[in-house]
């Protein structure tokens, strides 16, 4: 088999057999096949697409291209959850521990956050003393004991897509909806859930800029999840605004855990209730949608959820008290208002916008090995469909430096009003099973 084969089939419009796509990611992963090749295929698979039996192969080649995690040991049905990238996305933080809570059980490989998307692990580390590197054994015995742990990736989890990614990136080759979906899915798929309920996000700052797109990459991704012998499932969620009320770390574990003593803002727990109820419904606990909603709910309520998430922060070596007492939480030195210059009704926040004036304060990284501080960050005051008078404060911003001026103002027009009422849309768009 030649590499340029392959090229000129895919450029040609053919579909691939699994034996060429093998062939192409070993040798691609073993350093056999050169990057000029790979970005060649890449930029011919963006321009003539693959059909799902070429998806769902070159998402299992990926998959076995490194380690898998072996969840078996782990009595009970294993849920997991993926979101697509957001702002203000503090979801894994409430929503774990609430499932945990209802008898599910979670074992979570995930990131950190770089550029204007936050990290569930660097949110997971402004808790004193969190662990977020546990062996394999320990993560295993923790969601044996308690339903619930959350960590990095460990060992070596699907490096033809740390390479096949580092590549697309510097070769016009991200967008493509075949490559996205394999991308995603073999990394979730390597980490060993039963089931997998994916966050896809659409409107500024997301990967996908409208909501046919989302949609099209959504049941790409829950078709290839079910060849793969997975219950996966997708909801659509939109980025018209971040999500909650706060963004950056320490604000955000705050938000998730005012959110467990049922003081969230009103988008974050939809989307929360409608999560849980559909991974309660995977995990057979549920026996429909409104009875997993119902079950949320309760432990929201009967204060479940919160008692789990700090057995769940204590299991990791962090300090719970931080979790009864969020007052513990350091606070950054200047704390900004940012005021509305005019009136009318808040239409739309651009979430790009407020996700770099976070990362600005200090609260994200624009490298990798940027240093973050946890304190920093931004509290939304005005949500979409609010009223704002003229010098009504809009945000308020929170950092350690200096020179944020600049950042005030981007913030102030993150804020985009109108002068008619704005109609609040439920955050959920589409439920894709
Ligand atoms: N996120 C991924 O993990 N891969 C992609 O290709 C795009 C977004």
């Amino acid at each position: 088999m030649r590499m340029v084969d392959i090229i000129e089939k895919k450029r040609d419009g053919f579909a691939l057999t699994k034996q060429e796509i093998h062939f192409f990611i070993e040798g691609y992963v073993k350093g056999d096949i050169p990057d000029y090749q790979a970005s060649a295929l890449a930029m011919a698979i963006v321009f003539r697409g693959m059909n799902d039996e070429e998806i769902a192969c070159l998402t299992d080649e990926m998959m076995h291209s490194g380690d898998t995690i072996d969840l078996s040991s782990i009595k009970g049905v294993k849920v997991d959850k993926h979101s697509t990238g957001g702002v203000g996305d503090k979801t894994s933080l409430a929503l774990g521990p609430l499932v945990a809570a209802c008898g599910a059980k979670l074992a979570k490989m995930s990131g950190r956050g770089l550029g204007h998307t936050g990290g569930t692990l660097d949110k997971m580390e402004s808790i004193p003393g969190m662990r977020i590197n546990l062996t394999e054994e320990e993560f295993i015995a923790q969601v044996n004991r308690i339903g619930i742990a959350i960590i990095g990736q460990t060992g070596q989890i699907v490096p033809a897509d740390k390479k096949l990614y580092a590549l697309r990136d510097v070769t016009g080759t991200v967008e493509s909806i075949p490559l996205i979906a394999s991308s995603i899915m073999s990394k979730k798929l390597a980490s060993g859930s039963d089931c997998i309920l994916l966050d896809v996000k659409f409107g500024s700052g997301a990967f996908m800029k409208t909501l046919e797109k989302a949609k099209e990459l959504a049941s790409t991704m829950v078709r290839i999840g079910k060849a793969l012998g997975r219950d996966t499932r997708a909801i659509l969620t939109d980025m018209d605004e971040p999500l909650g009320l706060a963004v950056g770390n320490n604000l955000e574990v705050k938000e998730a855990i005012a959110t467990l003593k049922g003081e969230g803002p009103r988008d974050f727990v939809e989307l929360v209730t409608n999560a849980g109820a559909i991974m309660l419904e995977q995990a057979h606990i549920a026996s429909s949608y409104e009875d997993g909603q119902a079950r949320i709910t309760a432990a929201i309520k009967d204060g479940s959820g919160l008692r789990k998430l700090k057995e769940f922060v204590s299991a990791q070596g962090g300090d719970a008290s931080y979790i009864e007492h969020p007052e513990k939480f350091p606070v950054a030195s200047k704390i900004i208002p940012v005021y509305s210059e005019k009136e009318g009704y808040v239409r739309r926040i651009d979430s790009l916008a407020i996700g770099v004036s976070s990362m600005r304060l200090g609260g994200g990284r624009a490298t990798m090995d940027d240093v973050i501080d946890m304190s920093a960050g931004i509290i939304l005051n005005k949500k979409v469909g609010d009223k704002v008078g003229k010098g009504e404060l809009l945000a308020t911003a929170y950092t350690n430096k200096d020179d944020y001026e600049d950042v005030i103002k981007d913030i102030h027009d993150a804020f985009e009003l109108e002068q008619s009422e704005v109609v609040v849309h439920p955050i959920v768009h589409a439920y894709i099973h």
